[in-house]
């Protein structure tokens, strides 16, 4: 299958403008207390790894994966999947902070998905938050954004478009326009 290993990436980004940014995001009550947290599954830790790795670089400390949210992004991506032949899914509404990789001729592993958002990183000047053109530093913003303290993950695969999609929500949302990631 991957004699010509032909490979098509698309990153998107989220951006959640301030007031929006602003939602209420202490409503639950802290349970940590109540249980030991068990390791997360395999697939979890593939999206957390370099994800915690790109924090830590910068000083961020790192995210939890959240059951809640990655089972909100499988749900999406069969979406997706099902009717929408794995194209980007339109987030503009969501709650959470999104990120998203297309990717046309190999399957992707969560590691290279989270890989590919934070090569996003040479192209951010953190010293004044910007980003060289025609480039999404957007998704690596995300990932290391300081206020998003959980994430959840999925991926699904079209076997017809040979494409694949994968998502991943950010809870609190990152990339509050006008705010530095950290
Ligand atoms: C997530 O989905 C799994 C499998 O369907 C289910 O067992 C679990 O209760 C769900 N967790 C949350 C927090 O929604
Ligand atoms: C996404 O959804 C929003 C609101 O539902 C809509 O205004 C916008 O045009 C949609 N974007 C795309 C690319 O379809
Ligand atoms: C980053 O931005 C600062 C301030 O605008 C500028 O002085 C610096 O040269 C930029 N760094 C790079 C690598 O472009
Ligand atoms: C960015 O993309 C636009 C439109 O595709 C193109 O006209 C422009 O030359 C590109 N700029 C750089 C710096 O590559």
């Amino acid at each position: 299958m991957a004699s010509h290993s032909f490979l098509i990436v698309l990153v998107l980004a989220l951006c959640h403008s301030s007031a929006h940014g602003a939602a209420p995001a202490s409503s639950h009550n802290p349970t940590q207390v109540t249980t030991t947290p068990t390791p997360p599954p395999n697939v979890a830790n593939e999206f957390l790894q370099p994800h915690n790795q790109a924090r830590a670089a910068v000083g961020v400390g790192p995210l939890k994966w959240s059951e809640m949210l990655a089972n909100a992004t499988s749900r999406l991506v069969r979406y997706q999947r099902n009717k929408m032949g794995c194209q980007f899914a339109n987030l503009s509404d969501s709650k959470y902070g999104g990120n998203q990789l297309w990717s046309s001729g190999m399957a992707v592993t969560p590691r290279m998905a989270v890989d590919n958002w934070v090569q996003e990183k040479n192209y951010y000047n953190h010293t004044d938050n910007s980003c060289a053109p025609n480039h999404s530093c957007g998704v690596y913003t995300q990932v290391v954004w300081r206020k998003s303290l959980e994430v959840g993950c999925a991926q699904a695969t079209c076997v017809k478009e040979q494409a694949s999609l994968t998502v991943c929500y950010y809870d609190p949302p990152g990339n509050i326009i006008g705010e530095s990631p950290y």
